[in-house]
């Protein structure tokens, strides 16, 4: 079901902060950030050969990362997106295998204009995955 990992999203308290290390420490090449107030976040994308790290600070006043950062102030891997082929096919078997999938078990539009959904991390080792429709 799992395709390749589209990208790893970083929650920070800090995206200037954040930018300057990745792109200072580890020599990462950064887009500018990127508002998404839809999606409550302000995005910085690392496009790397095989992937993409997506640094991910919160915008506006009912962001979906601020209670991560709440408990993660210095911010921390957020989520880990995989590709699958269809998305709907994903869904069914996690709801067969009994994973919850998160909102009203539809797949939304996504940051990429594709349709995503994520799982309830406590039915996946206790971590958020995201399933994008390639
Ligand atoms: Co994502």
């Amino acid at each position: 079901m799992l395709e390749r990992v589209n990208h790893i999203a970083i929650a920070v308290p800090d995206l200037p902060k954040a930018s300057a290390e990745w792109r200072g420490r580890l020599g990462a090449t950064l887009s500018d950030p990127l508002p998404q107030p839809e999606h409550g976040v302000t995005v910085v994308f690392i496009s790397l050969g095989n992937t993409k790290i997506e640094l991910l600070e919160p915008l506006g006043t009912d962001s979906p990362i601020a209670r991560f950062l709440e408990k993660n102030p210095e911010g921390g891997i957020h989520h880990i997106c995989f590709e699958v082929e269809d998305i709907l096919t994903a869904r069914d078997h996690l709801i067969k295998e009994g994973a919850r999938v998160l909102g009203d078990g539809n797949p939304k539009i996504g940051a990429h204009g594709k349709p995503v959904l994520f799982i309830h991390p406590k039915d996946i080792t206790g971590t958020l995955i995201e399933l994008e429709q390639i």
